[in-house]
Protein backbone atom coordinates (compact mmCIF):
# COMPACT_ATOMS: atom_id res chain seq x y z
CA UNK A 1 0.00 0.00 0.00
CA UNK A 2 1.23 3.81 -0.55
CA UNK A 3 1.09 5.34 2.46
CA UNK A 4 1.77 8.61 1.86
CA UNK A 5 -0.85 8.21 -1.41
CA UNK A 6 -3.79 7.03 1.25
CA UNK A 7 -2.72 9.95 4.11
CA UNK A 8 -2.55 12.28 0.93
CA UNK A 9 -6.38 10.99 0.32
CA UNK A 10 -7.43 11.54 4.05
CA UNK A 11 -6.92 15.22 3.90
CA UNK A 12 -9.14 15.97 1.18
CA UNK A 13 -8.36 19.41 1.67
CA UNK A 14 -11.30 22.68 0.60
CA UNK A 15 -10.45 23.92 -2.95
CA UNK A 16 -9.13 27.46 -1.85
CA UNK A 17 -11.26 28.91 -5.30
CA UNK A 18 -14.44 27.14 -3.96
CA UNK A 19 -13.66 28.40 -0.07
CA UNK A 20 -13.19 32.03 -1.39
CA UNK A 21 -16.56 32.12 -2.79
CA UNK A 22 -18.41 30.90 0.64
CA UNK A 23 -15.78 33.43 2.56
CA UNK A 24 -17.58 36.04 0.65
CA UNK A 25 -20.84 35.26 1.42
CA UNK A 26 -20.14 33.82 5.21
CA UNK A 27 -17.08 35.85 6.58
CA UNK A 28 -15.73 32.81 8.39
CA UNK A 29 -13.61 33.15 11.51
CA UNK A 30 -13.43 29.24 12.49
CA UNK A 31 -11.86 26.39 10.74
CA UNK A 32 -12.13 23.89 13.35
CA UNK A 33 -10.52 20.83 11.36
CA UNK A 34 -7.42 21.58 10.11
CA UNK A 35 -3.26 21.50 9.70
CA UNK A 36 -1.45 24.62 9.99
CA UNK A 37 -0.50 24.20 6.67
CA UNK A 38 -4.32 23.84 5.11
CA UNK A 39 -5.99 25.85 7.79
CA UNK A 40 -8.86 28.12 6.31
CA UNK A 41 -9.12 30.80 8.92
CA UNK A 42 -6.66 32.14 11.19
CA UNK A 43 -8.60 30.88 14.02
CA UNK A 44 -8.45 27.00 13.80
CA UNK A 45 -7.73 24.06 16.00
CA UNK A 46 -5.72 21.57 14.90
CA UNK A 47 -6.07 17.03 15.64
CA UNK A 48 -3.74 17.56 18.28
CA UNK A 49 -6.28 20.68 20.04
CA UNK A 50 -8.92 18.35 18.85
CA UNK A 51 -11.70 20.33 17.20
CA UNK A 52 -14.71 18.12 18.51
CA UNK A 53 -13.53 19.32 22.51
CA UNK A 54 -13.61 23.21 21.52
CA UNK A 55 -16.41 25.39 21.70
CA UNK A 56 -17.56 26.94 18.28
CA UNK A 57 -20.27 28.86 19.97
CA UNK A 58 -20.43 32.33 18.89
CA UNK A 59 -17.75 31.34 15.90
CA UNK A 60 -18.48 31.57 11.88
CA UNK A 61 -17.18 28.19 11.09
CA UNK A 62 -16.40 26.31 8.45
CA UNK A 63 -15.73 22.72 8.81
CA UNK A 64 -14.67 19.80 6.00
CA UNK A 65 -14.09 17.64 8.80
CA UNK A 66 -12.24 14.52 8.75
CA UNK A 67 -14.07 11.97 6.60
CA UNK A 68 -13.57 8.46 8.79
CA UNK A 69 -15.90 7.01 10.94
CA UNK A 70 -16.40 9.81 12.72
CA UNK A 71 -17.92 12.12 10.71
CA UNK A 72 -21.51 11.97 12.60
CA UNK A 73 -19.71 13.06 15.53
CA UNK A 74 -18.71 16.43 13.59
CA UNK A 75 -22.30 16.77 11.84
CA UNK A 76 -23.14 16.53 15.72
CA UNK A 77 -20.92 19.51 16.84
CA UNK A 78 -22.13 21.86 13.88
CA UNK A 79 -25.47 21.43 14.87
CA UNK A 80 -25.53 22.28 18.15
CA UNK A 81 -23.40 25.07 18.40
CA UNK A 82 -24.88 28.31 19.10
CA UNK A 83 -24.68 31.67 18.65
CA UNK A 84 -22.99 32.05 15.23
CA UNK A 85 -22.96 30.10 11.76
CA UNK A 86 -21.63 26.61 11.27
CA UNK A 87 -21.33 26.12 7.60
CA UNK A 88 -19.75 22.46 6.23
CA UNK A 89 -18.63 20.38 3.61
CA UNK A 90 -19.42 16.85 3.53
CA UNK A 91 -19.84 14.08 1.15
CA UNK A 92 -23.58 14.36 -0.27
CA UNK A 93 -24.79 10.81 1.96
CA UNK A 94 -27.84 10.82 2.74
CA UNK A 95 -28.34 7.39 3.47
CA UNK A 96 -26.58 8.11 7.05
CA UNK A 97 -27.79 8.16 10.05
CA UNK A 98 -25.96 11.59 10.47
CA UNK A 99 -27.53 12.98 7.33
CA UNK A 100 -31.38 12.06 8.75
CA UNK A 101 -30.86 13.15 12.47
CA UNK A 102 -29.00 16.64 11.93
CA UNK A 103 -29.34 17.69 8.31
CA UNK A 104 -32.48 16.53 6.78
CA UNK A 105 -35.33 19.07 7.19
CA UNK A 106 -33.17 20.79 9.72
CA UNK A 107 -30.56 22.58 7.82
CA UNK A 108 -30.34 24.43 4.71
CA UNK A 109 -28.69 21.82 1.88
CA UNK A 110 -26.78 23.04 -1.34
CA UNK A 111 -25.84 19.62 -3.18
CA UNK A 112 -22.97 20.02 -5.58
CA UNK A 113 -22.75 20.39 -9.65
CA UNK A 114 -20.26 18.40 -10.60
CA UNK A 115 -17.37 17.27 -8.00
CA UNK A 116 -14.49 19.12 -6.11
CA UNK A 117 -10.90 18.46 -6.90
CA UNK A 118 -9.76 18.30 -3.57
CA UNK A 119 -6.03 19.20 -2.22
CA UNK A 120 -4.84 20.47 -5.44
CA UNK A 121 -5.61 17.57 -6.93
CA UNK A 122 -6.02 17.02 -10.72
CA UNK A 123 -9.05 14.53 -10.44
CA UNK A 124 -12.18 14.98 -9.34
CA UNK A 125 -13.29 13.54 -6.01
CA UNK A 126 -15.17 10.01 -6.24
CA UNK A 127 -18.07 11.21 -4.22
CA UNK A 128 -20.48 14.24 -4.70
CA UNK A 129 -20.29 16.95 -2.16
CA UNK A 130 -22.88 19.17 -0.19
CA UNK A 131 -22.61 22.25 1.91
CA UNK A 132 -24.62 22.20 4.85
CA UNK A 133 -25.90 25.56 6.91
CA UNK A 134 -26.70 25.52 10.54
CA UNK A 135 -27.71 29.14 10.85
CA UNK A 136 -27.44 31.44 14.19
CA UNK A 137 -29.00 29.56 17.13
CA UNK A 138 -29.23 31.91 20.25
CA UNK A 139 -28.55 30.17 23.54
C1 LIG B 1 -10.98 17.20 5.19
S1 LIG B 1 -9.55 17.94 5.93
C2 LIG B 1 -9.94 19.67 5.80
C3 LIG B 1 -8.73 20.54 5.89
C4 LIG B 1 -8.89 22.05 5.82
N1 LIG B 1 -9.32 22.63 7.03
C5 LIG B 1 -9.69 22.49 4.65
O1 LIG B 1 -10.88 22.77 4.75
O2 LIG B 1 -9.09 22.55 3.60
C6 LIG B 1 -9.82 17.56 7.64
C7 LIG B 1 -8.71 18.02 8.56
O3 LIG B 1 -9.05 17.75 9.91
C8 LIG B 1 -7.87 17.47 10.64
N2 LIG B 1 -8.29 16.75 11.85
C9 LIG B 1 -8.39 15.41 12.05
N3 LIG B 1 -8.85 15.15 13.30
C10 LIG B 1 -9.02 16.36 13.90
C11 LIG B 1 -9.46 16.76 15.20
N4 LIG B 1 -9.82 15.87 16.13
N5 LIG B 1 -9.51 18.11 15.47
C12 LIG B 1 -9.16 19.02 14.54
N6 LIG B 1 -8.71 18.69 13.29
C13 LIG B 1 -8.65 17.38 12.98
C14 LIG B 1 -7.03 16.67 9.65
O4 LIG B 1 -5.67 16.75 9.98
C15 LIG B 1 -7.36 17.37 8.32
O5 LIG B 1 -6.42 18.37 8.06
Amino acid sequence: MNVHFSSETNEWSTPQDFFDQLNKEFKFNLDPTSTKENAKCKKFFTEKDNGLEKSWDGFRVFCNPPYGREIGKWVKKGSESMGGVVVMLLPARTDTRYFHEYIYNKAEIRFLKGRLKFGGSKNSAPFPSMVIIFKKKSK
